[in-house]
């Protein structure tokens, strides 16, 4: 039996685990243990505690309490705790998904105490260093040993970085690199049957004719001038085309909002007809509101792709994207904060008609990925 490590912390992280959780508990619960540690970092209940309740995820053997702030402490903080664990545990492997200060912390943790690491979500780059993730991402696959690429653009730049398959055994010098398609492509067919419409009708949303907007990204939330811009860019396209805008909102914004804009600007946008401002929403909600959108306006990264499983266009509030299959297929435009971009690309995507071919895999990629780490861990 191996005993993997699976260490989680942030929202997209629990909704990541959800699928190979439930791969082993289908599959392979007779080969993997999994003991689930959560870092701490998201620990708002519509952040966190929600996920774990409806996805069915297994309650973590491990929680910490962080007491830093700020991504250097975080990250340190986390170290520091999962070596305890690892060092209790002795598992066979970490596994650490995606590019956040947990994911980063996980792959120091397991590489200062010799224990192998997998990473799911392996090989995307934005080729933007100033973007906490870019790092963590990078740092995250230099420490692995088995690591799992959603795309063939990620497997090419991991190439690219000297970082091959090779037919050795498993370790960090002679890595095994596998393109296994996306587990969130897994998890959105899997839930898209459980999500309901109730938030569409409590926010008086109608089906196909409002804009889904989320932002949560340091570039946008914590440069005053640009956070401003993009509420007034987003009221005057909401008035232009008469829409509403969904906006299930990140505590970073929350705050980003209360202090970086006047009282006038915040009252203007925060009141204003169209703009529908919404607490957090939970993976089943989230998807209601994506497949019943109209069109979809995000910096994140699951959300654009998740905007491309139920085929609505996307504009990435970001000057570029790891996600480039997605604007090379035409169904997302990068805009950045910029309006007139904004505009002629919600123009052109209201007079064309756009296809989503299969990018993502077949949505077995968690049962691959759990094969894998039983044939080479
Ligand atoms: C983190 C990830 C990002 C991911 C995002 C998903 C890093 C560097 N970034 O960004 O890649 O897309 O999660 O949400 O790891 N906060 C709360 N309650 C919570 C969680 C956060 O109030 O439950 C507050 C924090 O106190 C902090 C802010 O939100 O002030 C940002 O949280 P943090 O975890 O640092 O980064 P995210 O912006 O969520």
């Amino acid at each position: 039996m191996l005993k993997i490590l699976t260490l989680i912390g942030a929202r997209p992280q629990f909704i990541k685990a959800a699928a190979i959780s439930r791969a082993i508990k289908k599959s392979f619960s007779d080969k993997i243990e999994e003991v689930i540690v959560h870092s701490g970092q998201h620990y708002d209940t519509n952040m966190s505690t929600v996920f774990f309740d409806e996805l069915a995820l297994p309650k973590p053997n491990y929680t910490f309490e962080l007491q830093a702030q700020g991504h250097s402490g975080q990250t340190a903080e986390i170290l520091q705790k999962l070596e305890i664990v690892l060092a209790k545990e002795k598992p066979n492997a970490l596994l650490v998904y995606g590019d956040t200060n947990t994911t980063l912390a996980g792959a120091l943790a397991a590489s200062k105490n010799h224990i192998s690491l997998i990473h799911i979500e392996a090989g995307l780059r934005s080729f933007n260093k100033t973007m906490p993730e870019e790092i963590n991402r990078i740092m995250t696959d230099h420490c692995s040993s088995l690591l799992f690429c959603p795309t063939a653009t990620a497997v090419e730049n991991l190439q690219k970085e000297g970082i091959a398959h090779t037919n050795g055994n498993c370790t960090v010098d002679t890595p095994k690199v596998f393109a296994c398609g996306d587990i969130m492509y897994d998890n959105s067919i899997y839930f898209s049957d459980y999500s309901k419409e109730n938030i569409l009708i409590e926010n008086d949303l109608k089906k196909d004719a409002y804009l889904l907007f989320t932002m949560h990204r340091p570039s946008n939330t914590d440069e005053p001038k640009r956070l401003k811009n993009i509420c007034k860019m987003l009221m005057r396209l909401a008035d232009k085309h008469q829409k509403a805008i969904a906006f299930p909102m990140h505590p970073r914004t929350k705050k980003a909002l209360l202090t970086h804009l006047s009282v006038e600007d915040l009252e203007a946008f925060v009141q204003h007809s169209f703009i529908k401002i919404l607490e957090p929403a939970s993976f089943t909600d989230m998807i209601a509101l994506e497949k019943n959108c109209e069109l979809v306006i995000t910096d994140s990264g699951g959300v654009q792709k998740e905007a491309y499983f139920f085929e609505k266009p996307c504009l990435i509030l970001r000057s570029e994207t790891e996600w480039v299959e997605i604007v090379e297929q035409g169904a997302a435009i990068v805009i950045d904060a910029n309006e007139e971009k904004l505009n002629s690309s919600f123009d052109l995507f209201q007079s064309k008609s756009l296809t989503f071919p299969n990018l993502f895999g077949d949505g077995w990629s968690a049962e691959f990925i759990c094969k894998k780490i039983v044939e080479e861990i």
